[in-house]
């Protein structure tokens, strides 16, 4: 199945399916016929999966960059562009991604400002990258200061989502993906009976085209693509502060999914919904085996501060939150509303 992420001029498609990597080559030397060399980048583990034949068949050279979040920065991006050059690829060839969000951002972002912009295909390996992180032109290196503080909007040639890929998906990785699914099947609105029938690639097409529908409508977030935030104020701090002392305590859609969790009970608390609403958010949850637990030692002013720090929130408290007409961003929300219902939250666990 593949699906448009329609962009006027810069229209392109995410492949999905079992196998669609094997056809990323032959799609390079089709719509790229004046490129002369196309490099892979991925990371060291990643390259030793037995997934990775496809690289191996098309004898393409390999850069490897670090694994996961510690390919986000300058020294890698750094190192990453120096073999680019090494490479001596021109504006007429191709970079291809292959890893997690981490690698798909990192790289895409090497591949904006490599030259001033060169093409880049990604072949996202996680649930997290097939769902959303690969998709949509985004592309960011961290800072000290905070994740993703560094980036620019470059839409790749193409995104493939091989769903083989995921068989070697450690459980924590494929949960976080499940966090990222979740916010787009309560954006959408859809009932949670029908949930239990749905399988992870007609989740993973779901998520894709609504991504796919709101970058079509909002490339560069000017209006309804920050919808797809749903959940993220409060994901973002508890995520800032638990990676501030352990990187490895929280996962991104874990951290999701306590968000929406949150969000339902706020939106109720502002009586924009229905208690309904916030069982129907949990029945979510439950189904795709997310936990709605903020971490314990975490003080909630901590995070209510952290909250209107969220570099989306224009220095107030900002929320995409439910409500009688859909899913909206309600700006300036009273912060004594937002950390009553954090601790009420946080007592039901
Ligand atoms: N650009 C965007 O729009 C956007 C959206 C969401 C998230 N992101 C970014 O994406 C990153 C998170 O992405 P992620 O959750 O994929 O994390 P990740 O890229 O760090 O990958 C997590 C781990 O899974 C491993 N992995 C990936 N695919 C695998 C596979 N098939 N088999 C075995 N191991 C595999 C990686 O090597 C890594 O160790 C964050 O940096 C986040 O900021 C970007």
């Amino acid at each position: 199945m593949n699906v448009e992420i329609a962009l006027r001029d810069r229209t392109y498609e995410v492949a999905l399916g079992e196998g669609v990597r094997h056809e990323v080559f032959d799609f390079i030397r089709e719509s790229c016929p004046r490129a002369k060399a196309v490099v892979v980048v991925t990371s060291a583990s990643l390259r030793a999966q037995p997934w990775f034949d496809f690289v191996h068949e098309a004898r393409v050279p390999v850069i490897e960059v670090p694994e996961g979040e510690s390919a986000k920065n300058f020294s890698a991006l750094e190192a990453l562009c120096e073999e680019l050059a090494q490479h001596t690829l021109s504006r007429d060839d191709v970079v291809v991604s292959v890893g997690g969000g981490a690698i798909t951002d990192m790289v895409g972002f090497a591949a904006a400002v490599y030259l001033r912009g060169i093409e880049v295909v990604h072949v996202a390996t996680s649930l997290v990258g097939q769902v959303d992180a690969a998709i949509g032109g985004k592309t960011a290196i961290d800072l000290a200061a905070g994740k993703n503080l560094v980036g620019a909007f470059h839409q790749p040639l193409r995104v493939f989502c091989d769903f083989e890929t995921l068989a070697s998906l450690p459980e924590r990785e494929r949960l976080s993906g499940m966090g990222e699914i979740a916010k787009c099947w309560l954006l959408e609105g859809r009932d949670v009976r029908s949930l239990k029938a749905t399988s992870l690639a007609q989740l993973i097409e779901m998520s894709v085209a609504l991504k796919a529908t709101i970058v079509g409508e909002d490339e560069f977030e000017s209006g309804r693509r920050a919808l797809l935030n749903y959940g993220h104020t409060l994901a973002h701090a508890i995520e800032a502060l638990a990676l501030a002392r352990d990187a490895d305590e929280l996962r991104h859609g874990e951290a999701v999914a306590i968000g929406l969790g949150y969000a339902a009970r706020l939106a109720h608390a502002l009586g924009r919904v229905d208690a309904g609403v916030v069982v129907g958010h949990d029945e979510v949850l439950d189904m795709l085996g997310l936990h709605r637990n903020v971490p314990r030692d975490l003080d909630t002013m901590d995070i209510v501060r952290a909250m209107g720090h969220d570099k989306k929130a224009h220095h107030d408290l900002t929320f995409v939150l439910a409500g009688a007409h859909g899913f909206e961003v309600v700006a300036g929300v009273d912060p004594e509303t937002v950390a009553r219902v954090l601790e009420s939250f946080r007592g039901e666990a």
